[in-house]
């Protein structure tokens, strides 16, 4: 990103405070602040204390930049403090989950409910042969059983390594691979868009590779028809007749709790590790303060699907450990109307509600009828996570769906930082319409430059983390030197988070966006890199180039240049396109298919074999080209622009 594009954002002057009525009630008030300034390792022992310890820890943090142990030598169990806690402390019926499922069936589970059900899955792993430290495959729809297996894997310190359900069979083995996962839990498919999708054959398919896997433990959803195999087992079939009792063991603070992949800048996702006393004390904090939940009276929704970092720490951890009331939903919000989500909110009383820019925009686009069809009275709090908020798409989010009675917290952070980093408190800030405002106490953020120099208000950078945080990975998966170099060695004792932001003249953050080859897209994260290596693995390709240009929906979209092959002929173009857009699918997942793919003949390099991508966007988003002075060979944006006028291979 150049120096020019990060300070090109007009200044936004609206500001909205907290009624009177959040203010007083709110569950921090703004002495939080200096509370943490002042002694931030006592604040974050403070916040430990919220998790149920069987043996308290001897130091708070060791940290030997850039690997962090938190909570050291404490002792826990994750799936305790989310179940059997609230279970012993009288909180047993209380609803943990109104589960929908797209078709319409609906299922109440209560704490007790779960933590039976917990429990019995628990010794289904233990029967299966799972013990601590082993990584389990969660392959799964959105339903009650995704959350259960990830906290019986928890239960035994067992680490899960969660797979969205919208991966190929391909993603799945690598990931099941650079894991060494013993264990792949799945279902036989889920409901989307009125139809059953099938996960167990992708399972299949993944394990024709080469894989340590013993078994695959497979939820009926759908009842669809499923290949069979020696090592499969069905869930009612090993986990209904379990005990429904389980003593859990504590284990260490820095017990690994979770691998999550994400992708990086290279075509290797990187499988992002979290530990468990830090991770568990950050997601239930931040739950606590940021979207200022009442247990005993709110009604919470998180949007995310549990194959991302939100549904692990906003739907499971967080929400679990601080006793909330959610609603889980299968399906997409456009099914069977959309208003679907506005009915659920309606029928369950939902009070706060979290979800992401994209979904917020698709709704704007599809019309106000659809949330004013619905009683949205009951909400009091709106969030929004992974991807920067327009100012629009926020003012339609405030008086839209929250009436203009709602805080909205615009909450910025990562999978590898676990945890809400940088969000207004809703009962503290005056909001500005697109800003994440500034770092939650506890965390130290700062906007710098080149050099690693703090840029000031008014001035725009990259984005850092100053301190080392609870809930911060503690390294890639098996690649330390990796997570040193992607995360630590651009900016001297910084973390580098790879987000471009900008202080405007009163301090308050504004993201702009990834600085590197990463694309966000409905707010996934995709690695240009993943999707080039994804083209050039099909036959007719030779070379790709991918950029991520502006999109109104989905942030950005997958604009893809490649070369053919010689003897390849471009004139098929159309069918060949859709090839290689079906091929990227079934590589990567439907998520990472180009919105185009153009055909052409040359690609914009440097002298040294770099490709440019910098122009390459410029033409995707129908932009002038800039400057291609540096190019080995100035006349390739002219062919490429030429060629897409003669002949654009869109589809
Ligand atoms: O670019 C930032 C963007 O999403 C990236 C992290 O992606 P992921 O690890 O998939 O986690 C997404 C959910 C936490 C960041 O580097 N991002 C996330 N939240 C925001 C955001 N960009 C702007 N504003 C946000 N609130």
């Amino acid at each position: 990103m150049s120096g020019e594009s990060f300070e090109n954002l007009s200044y936004e002057d609206r500001t909205f405070t907290p009624s009177q009525s959040f203010i007083d009630n709110a569950n921090t008030k703004s002495d939080i602040y200096d509370e943490a300034n002042k002694d931030r390792l006592a604040f974050w022992e403070k916040q430990a204390n919220r998790l149920s310890w069987n043996k308290k820890w001897d130091q708070v943090v060791d940290w030997q930049l850039p690997f962090a142990k938190w909570f050291v030598g404490g002792k826990l169990n994750a799936s305790f403090n989310c179940l059997d806690r609230h279970v012993i402390e009288g909180r047993g019926e209380r609803v943990a989950f109104h589960f929908e499922g797209e078709p319409g069936d609906t299922q109440t589970i209560t704490y007790k409910q779960l933590l039976s059900d917990v429990c019995k899955a628990t010794n289904a792993l233990i029967e299966l042969g799972v013990k601590q430290g082993d990584r389990i495959a969660i392959y799964m729809p959105m339903i009650p059983q995704a959350a259960i297996a990830m906290l019986a894997c928890a239960r035994l310190g067992a680490m899960h390594s969660v797979v969205f359900g919208g991966f190929s069979a391909d993603a799945l083995l690598s990931r099941i691979q650079d894991a060494d996962a013993s264990l792949v839990i799945t279902a036989d498919g889920g409901y989307r868009k009125s139809a059953a999708f099938a996960l167990k054959g992708a399972v299949d398919e993944a394990l024709k590779g080469s894989t340590n896997v013993k078994n695959v433990l497979v939820v009926k959803r759908t009842g669809q028809e499923v290949a069979w195999g020696s090592k499969d087992v069905w869930w009612h079939e090993i986990v209904d007749r379990q005990s429904d009792k389980h003593e859990p063991e504590f284990f260490d603070s820095e017990n690994g709790l979770f691998i999550l992949y994400t992708s990086g800048t290279t075509a290797k996702p990187k499988g992002i590790y979290h530990t468990t006393g830090g991770y568990l004390t950050q997601a239930a904090f931040t739950h606590h303060a940021v979207f200022d939940l009442k247990p005993e009276t709110d009604v919470y929704w998180c949007t995310a699907d549990v194959g991302w970092i939100t549904g692990h720490s906003y739907v499971v951890y967080g929400p679990l450990i601080n006793g909330a009331t959610q609603v889980m939903y299968e399906g997409t919000p456009d099914t069977p109307t959309k208003g679907r989500v506005f009915q659920l909110i309606e029928k369950y009383k939902v009070s706060i509600l979290y979800t992401a820019p994209t979904l917020i925009r698709t709704w704007m686009k599809w019309g106000d009828e659809y949330p004013n069809g619905s009683n949205l009275s009951s909400l009091r709090l709106l969030g929004s996570v992974g991807e920067p908020i327009n100012p629009e798409a926020w003012m339609w989010y405030r008086e839209v769906i929250g009436k203009n009675n709602c805080p909205i917290v615009d909450t910025w952070w990562q999978t590898e930082t676990g945890a809400i980093m940088i969000s207004p408190l809703p009962g503290v800030t005056a909001t500005k319409p697109g800003s994440a405002m500034k770092a939650l106490p506890g965390i130290g953020a700062e906007v710098v430059d080149d050099e690693g120099n703090a840029v000031g208000n008014g001035r725009g950078g990259y984005l850092v983390l100053t301190q080392p945080w609870p809930s911060m990975m503690r390294g890639i998966w098996k690649e330390p030197v990796r997570y040193k170099d992607t995360y630590w060695s651009r900016f001297n004792n910084l973390y580098f988070a790879g987000d471009g932001a900008k202080l405007d003249k009163d301090g308050a953050i504004w993201l702009l966006g990834r600085v590197d080859d990463v694309m966000n897209v409905s707010g996934h994260r995709i690695s240009t890199t993943e999707v080039e290596s994804a083209l050039v693995s099909h036959e007719a390709v030779a070379e790709a180039a991918v950029v991520g240009a502006k999109d109104e929906m989905t942030g950005q979209g997958i604009v893809a240049f490649v070369i053919l092959r010689g003897g390849i002929e471009a004139a098929k173009g159309d069918t060949l396109v859709k090839q290689l857009r079906d091929h990227v699918a079934k590589e990567i997942g439907a998520i990472a298919k180009p919105r185009q793919i153009m055909v052409v003949a040359e690609l914009p390099k440097t002298r040294s074999g770099k490709i440019m991508r910098r122009l390459l966007k410029d033409v995707a988003e129908n932009r002038a080209v800039g400057d291609s002075t540096t190019l080995a060979d100035p006349n390739v944006m002219k062919l490429i622009s030429e060629g897409l006028q003669s002949g654009k291979s869109e589809d």
